[in-house]
């Protein structure tokens, strides 16, 4: 893809982000009708169906020879990421959005063949845009995002991560976890793993380590994280298939090796 090509497609994808951002945030009071997925916890409401809906008849309309990834089934089944394929969260941390009616965001990615060009995560109630086009930088609304801080220490570092670390997991031995977290300096948990990487991206936290998430949940983050010159592999430190779940580790170059042989010493 080249400049021109991401540019025109940046410019249409932001519009309709900001556009469907306006749509929550005007019905941020309406009921509701919730229901959930894989089990009672997993919650997806009317307005996750109707953005998402937003996007696939927007793309579909101007952009027919592109794919569409996106959670909650609108798009299509793809087996590969070959041409432009959009991967969309329409809310991503719906928990937030049912619960508190913040701290949840549109999360957008556009890949062509395989590689991510531009991404797009809208804190739709904070009205902030964290935006990246590849090679040219990464942005939270018009303010250029520094790079990461490389020297960061790990005794230094704040790391996003939930709590199912610390409980029994499939992964890494709880007790290795526990380690991790009395020496890192602290933790945090959003909800929400767009907001996670913006925030990785920001330097406002260090790193990001999750169990499991989907191609949309990180697909626009890792464009971003990049443009700073962050780093995101899954929790081995190998490449992650963005047609599958993978466990994920996002955060600054410098701290990535150690966060992995941390981790490594309990690993399952
Ligand atoms: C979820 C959020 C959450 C993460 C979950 C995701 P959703 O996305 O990103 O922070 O821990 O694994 O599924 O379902 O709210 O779009
Ligand atoms: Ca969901
Ligand atoms: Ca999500
Ligand atoms: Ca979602």
């Amino acid at each position: 893809m080249n400049t021109e090509e991401r540019k025109a497609i940046y410019n249409q994808a932001k519009e309709w982000v900001l556009e469907a951002g306006k749509n929550i945030r005007a019905k941020i009071d309406d009921p509701l009708i919730i229901d959930t997925k894989s089990n009672p916890n997993d919650l997806v409401t009317t307005m996750d169906k109707e953005t998402e809906a937003y996007f696939v008849g927007k793309i579909n309309q101007i952009f027919p020879e592109h794919h569409i990834i996106g959670e909650e089934g609108y798009g299509d089944k793809l087996t590969s990421l070959d041409g432009t394929v959009w991967i969309i969260d329409p809310i991503d941390g719906t928990m937030n959005f049912v619960h508190q009616k913040r701290n949840f965001a549109i999360s957008v990615g556009i890949y062509h063949d395989g590689i991510g060009e531009i991404g797009l995560i809208y804190d739709v109630m904070e009205d902030n845009l964290y935006h990246a086009k590849r090679t040219e930088g990464a942005y939270k609304n018009e303010n250029k995002l520094a790079p990461l801080a490389q020297n960061v220490r790990f005794d230094e570092a704040i790391i996003g991560l939930n709590h199912y670390w610390l409980c029994e997991n499939r992964l890494v031995d709880e007790l290795v976890m526990q380690q991790f977290v009395r020496k890192i300096r602290g933790s945090r948990t959003y909800g929400s793993a767009a907001l996670e990487f913006a925030y990785v991206a920001e330097g406002i936290i260090n790193g990001y380590l999750t169990m499991s998430l989907a191609p949309w949940d990180i697909a626009a983050g890792i464009v971003i994280v990049n443009e700073v010159g962050g780093v995101t592999t899954d929790i081995d430190g190998a490449t992650l298939d963005m047609l599958e779940k993978n466990s994920v580790l996002t955060c600054n170059q410098g701290l990535q090796q150690e966060i992995i042989q941390f981790i490594e010493k309990g690993r399952k």
